[in-house]
């Protein structure tokens, strides 16, 4: 294994050890190299955040009433992982049709440091312009990582960028009443990811 990828497993594995922890065993995950689709009925993910999003705007949960979320958590200077992840999101968006209306993606930044409203806006919607990104304080920030069971690290790096950061990356689906819905790996498709989540929109 190369050293980005021994590092890639790494955070996997915090992150799952996390999830893990939060949920007491609950969660299923798929086969080696298959769609890795989790489903949690887990109260334990999840709750409210106060942030700023991409205008400027003071926001939380409760901001999108009647929408599903679905959260990201991540950061602009990310090399991989959330370019991959946000493209999927975008493909599950165009999949939904008319039914993505009844959601509101969220890119939630690790990094506020570099991540400005204006930053995160140019950012997300080279992706799909229905995602909608979140900064806020760096107490902010770890706290709605802490409710939604993410882990993220500052690793200083070589040359001009100075630091990227390790984190854990799920794409998670919550109710219009907070509640976790499912959860999704950076590896989900967006196809599979769209139908798993046109069944959750259907019931309200
Ligand atoms: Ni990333």
């Amino acid at each position: 294994m190369t050293a980005p990828a021994r590092r890639a497993v790494l955070i996997l594995a915090a992150g799952l050890a996390l999830l893990a922890a939060a949920l007491g065993g609950l969660y299923v995950m798929g086969g080696p190299g298959g769609a890795r689709l989790a489903e949690v009925a887990g109260p334990q993910i999840g709750g409210p955040f106060a942030l700023t999003d991409q205008d400027g705007r003071r926001v939380s949960e409760q901001s999108w009433p009647g929408r599903h979320l679905l959260l990201f958590f991540g950061f602009t200077h990310c090399p991989d992982v959330c370019p991959l992840a946000l493209g999927e999101v975008s493909v599950a968006l165009d999949a939904l049709g008319p039914a993505a209306a009844k959601l509101q993606p969220l890119f939630v930044t690790v990094d506020p440091e570099r991540d400005t409203p204006a930053a995160l806006k140019d950012y997300v919607s080279a992706f799909d312009d229905r995602i909608v990104g979140l900064t806020g304080t760096a107490e902010e920030i770890a706290a709605a990582a802490r409710a939604y069971r993410v882990y993220y690290k500052k690793a200083p790096v070589q040359g001009a960028l100075g630091y990227t950061m390790d984190h854990s990356a799920f794409v998670y689906l919550v109710s219009p009443q907070g509640k976790l819905e499912a959860f999704f790996t950076h590896e989900t498709k967006g196809a599979a990811m769209a139908e798993k989540i046109k069944g959750f929109l259907a019931k309200g």
